[in-house]
């Protein structure tokens, strides 16, 4: 694994950048992490808030966790979960609902308690949409916030789906997704003409009140965009570049996604 910071660049110290050879090394390594903390904040008698993400990058990383428990015996009885985002429409039963992601991928697998699950409704009447967003803000506050937020990032360079322009003022809300998000999602959705409109995504703010936010990245397909975020000084045309203003924040990538770095 190499560590590298942007201060090589000569810009001001930035998020550290992880690169191993391969995703898996690198999802063993956060998954260590992640369960470190629980297994230390529980011992503590507290509770671990796990912000969680979506999509084909993630897997890995809940395999890895499923893994840790059932074979190390890693608990979630004491963990509190917060995903980013939900698309708006889908009920939680439609298969491909975030909701159903998760219940697939980690949480029918692990010994999570439900109630201290919370994803995004993607069904809230339209004229409760907004109430619901500072509903969702409010009680991640009152979870005590977030410990550490798994975070992927999308070809337009959001995080969550705060597409671009999205700055670093906006909170849990509504927003209309981008046409390239759309489209790398056709094929879960047998064709463009059936991907939402729309998502409950929460915002930039939100993601950066985490202590610690891990961005992770595979694949040739991300390298341009994860170069372009950790290149950028923050920015609404990059919303996960505004992460490079965090104390606390990381790109976990594979060497195919990591950067070219100039020679120092
Ligand atoms: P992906 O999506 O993991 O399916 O590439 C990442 C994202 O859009 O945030």
């Amino acid at each position: 694994m190499s560590n590298l910071s942007m201060e090589q660049w000569g810009e001001p110290i930035g998020p550290e950048v992880m690169v191993h050879s391969t995703s898996q090394q690198a999802v063993e390594q956060l998954a260590g992490e992640i369960a470190a903390g629980i297994r230390k904040r529980t011992r503590q008698g507290g509770r671990y808030v796990l912000g969680l993400a979506t999509g084909s990058t993630p897997i890995p990383l809940y395999e890895e966790l499923v893994r840790l428990h059932r074979e190390e015996g890693l608990s979630f009885e004491k963990v509190t979960t917060f995903n980013l985002d939900e698309y708006y429409g889908l009920s939680p039963e439609s298969e491909q609902s975030y909701h159903h992601f998760m219940q697939k991928h980690l949480f029918s697998k692990v010994d999570i308690a439900p109630e201290r699950i919370h994803i995004p409704d993607g069904m809230v009447p339209r004229n409760e949409v907004e109430r619901y967003c500072a509903e969702y803000e409010e009680a991640i506050t009152q979870a005590g916030g977030i410990d550490l937020q798994i975070l992927g990032i999308g070809r337009t360079g959001h995080i969550g789906f705060n597409e671009p322009p999205s700055d670093d003022s906006t909170r849990t809300r509504l927003v209309t997704l981008d046409p390239v998000t759309r489209q790398d999602a056709a094929s879960d959705f047998g064709g463009l003409d059936f991907v939402p409109k729309e998502a409950i995504t929460m915002g930039i703010a939100t993601i950066l009140e985490a202590r610690t936010a891990v961005l992770l990245a595979w694949g040739e397909r991300k390298q341009e965009i994860v170069s372009r975020s950790l290149a950028s000084s923050p920015s609404s045309s990059i919303p996960a570049s505004f992460l490079n203003l965090h104390q606390d924040a990381a790109y976990l990538l594979d060497e195919a996604a990591a950067p070219e770095f100039q020679p120092a």
